[in-house]
């Protein structure tokens, strides 16, 4: 990788430049105030343009395909922060002063060894499994510790009833030589500092800590290897290339991966978020809530597509398949994974950032080289097809795949590390909602029978 910090920076610059050039004159975005309930809101399908809460955390201005979050631009952001400010800032409201993010970087260092939930979650043979449903799987093991619900319902906890001592993996056949491994009866370890309740903001950041953790060590185990236990001397996105890889990075690849992980972090009321906020709202833990956005996400309509965009890139095989296939998906109405978004009605800005980096990484890799080459193409091709009143243009998943790739990350660890970002964001959005909480139900309009009388089995 012959980029610099400097080269990426330019990327950054020149893209964020580019955005407020073209999309300045773009009409101001709707839903940015106060909302006094009830409010009138046309709503199309899939509750397109329903307001479902007043929120701080970010807005995402799709006319002008603005990013913001708690009012900072996500170009700024990505040129001079790091991604513990971002999830802080997400989180709180406000950037950490120097004492802040001390602290907050001290809680996640303790939370993100995370070796009780792995030893039970390698217990599962996820390494057979989809990585998302062992991602959702490990996020809710992680509950153990933190949740009070299950003290209330006075269900044994597992922690006090059993433990297999701290290190080993419990073994799935008895040890040769010994009739059982060693069990013993433990006291619970009082963590210093509980949450009093599992919505409070220690379990927001044992989960951003230890969400990136528990990623790393399912990629781990795809490779047949084992977790690597985090580094205290690492930041976030280095810790999680290092466990990812068994590998320090460099400083290149360290910002790369901050850069990746700054993006994905928020993004107004999405899908997965939406759901992660659903289940919070019935005052279910924010384990269980977090479980539910790693499982909206997991969709190729949603966080999905990044790896579904790789795997569409490699069917094409090389740009001058580009143009044919583009034709053929279109004229069978089918989908082109990373193209399109709800509320983006102007190019993605983090695609205008997530494209450059890509092109600049690339460089030197000749299979890489026709990846990227072979998704211009398709963006050139599918751009011209669908043509300016349609408004489709590449969004986040479009690109995010060829940059992880040249972190030597594979394609079905694409939609995790989109979870390992965005948990940020559904912590954050789940912990603001909480502070005024209504349970979500919304209605349907019923177009079924009325009155239809009984008729029993055997007169049908
Ligand atoms: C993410 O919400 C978020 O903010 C999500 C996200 C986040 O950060 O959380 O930004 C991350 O999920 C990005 C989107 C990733 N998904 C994909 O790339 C899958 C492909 N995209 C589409 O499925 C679609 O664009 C969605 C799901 C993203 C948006 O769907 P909508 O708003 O319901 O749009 P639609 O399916 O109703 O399409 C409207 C029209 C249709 O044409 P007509 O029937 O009106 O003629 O646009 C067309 C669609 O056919 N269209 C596409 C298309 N996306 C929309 N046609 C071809 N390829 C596409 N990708």
């Amino acid at each position: 990788m012959n980029t610099s910090i400097e080269d990426i920076q330019a990327v950054i610059e020149n893209a964020a430049q580019k955005a407020r050039s073209e999309t300045s004159t773009e009409p101001e975005p709707e839903f940015t105030s106060h909302v006094k309930w009830p409010i009138n809101c046309t709503v199309g399908p899939g509750l397109e343009g329903a307001i479902a809460c007043e929120s701080k955390v970010g807005f995402v201005n799709g006319a002008k395909g603005w990013l913001i979050y708690s009012g900072y631009d996500i170009f700024d952001l990505c040129a001079y922060s790091t991604y513990e400010e971002v999830s802080y800032l997400l989180l709180h409201g406000h950037m950490p002063n120097a004492a802040e993010l001390k602290d907050y970087n001290a809680r996640l260092v303790s939370y993100r060894s995370v070796n009780k939930t792995l030893r039970r979650l390698m217990s599962l043979g996820i390494e057979e499994m989809n990585a998302m449903a062992s991602l959702r799987m490990g996020s809710n093991l992680m509950r153990q510790d933190f949740t009070h619900l299950d003290e209330i319902t006075g269900r044994a906890r597992p922690d006090d009833a059993i433990g297999a001592d701290e290190d080993s993996i419990p073994m799935e056949t008895p040890p040769k030589g010994e009739a059982h491994a060693i069990y013993e009866f433990k006291k619970r370890k009082k963590r210093a500092e509980r949450s009093d309740s599992a919505e409070g903001l220690e379990a927001c950041y044992h989960l951003i800590a230890g969400v990136a953790s528990i990623t790393a060590a399912i990629a781990r185990t795809f490779q047949g290897k084992m977790p690597v236990e985090p580094d205290p001397e690492l930041g976030h996105a280095a810790n999680f290339l290092y466990m990812l890889t068994g590998k320090r990075p460099t400083p290149i690849e360290e910002r790369v991966m901050d850069i990746a992980l700054i993006l994905h972090a928020d993004h107004g009321m999405n899908a997965s978020t939406f759901a992660a906020m659903v289940t919070a709202s019935t005052l279910s833990d924010i384990y269980l809530s977090i479980g539910s956005g790693i499982a909206a996400l997991s969709g190729p309509l949603h966080g999905g597509a990044n790896e579904a965009v790789m795997i569409q890139l490699q069917k094409i095989g090389a740009p001058e398949n580009a143009n044919q296939w583009v034709e053929k998906r279109l004229s069978r109405k089918k989908k082109i994974s990373g193209f399109g978004h709800r509320v983006y009605k102007a190019y993605d800005p983090r695609a205008r950032i997530l494209g450059p980096m890509a092109e600049m990484l690339v460089k030197g890799d000749a299979d890489a080289e026709r990846i990227f080459a072979t998704a211009r193409e398709v963006e050139r091709s599918a751009g011209a097809r669908f043509g300016a009143e349609k408004k489709i243009f590449p969004n986040v998943d479009f690109y995010s795949g060829i940059v992880y790739q040249t972190l030597g990350i594979r394609p079905e660890m694409f939609t995790p590390i989109f979870a390992v970002s965005r948990v940020a964001g559904w912590v954050a959005r789940v912990h603001e909602y909480l502070q005024n909480n209504r349970i979500y139900r919304p209605r349907a309009m019923y177009s079924g029978s009325f009155n239809l009388k009984y008729v029993p089995i055997d007169k049908r």
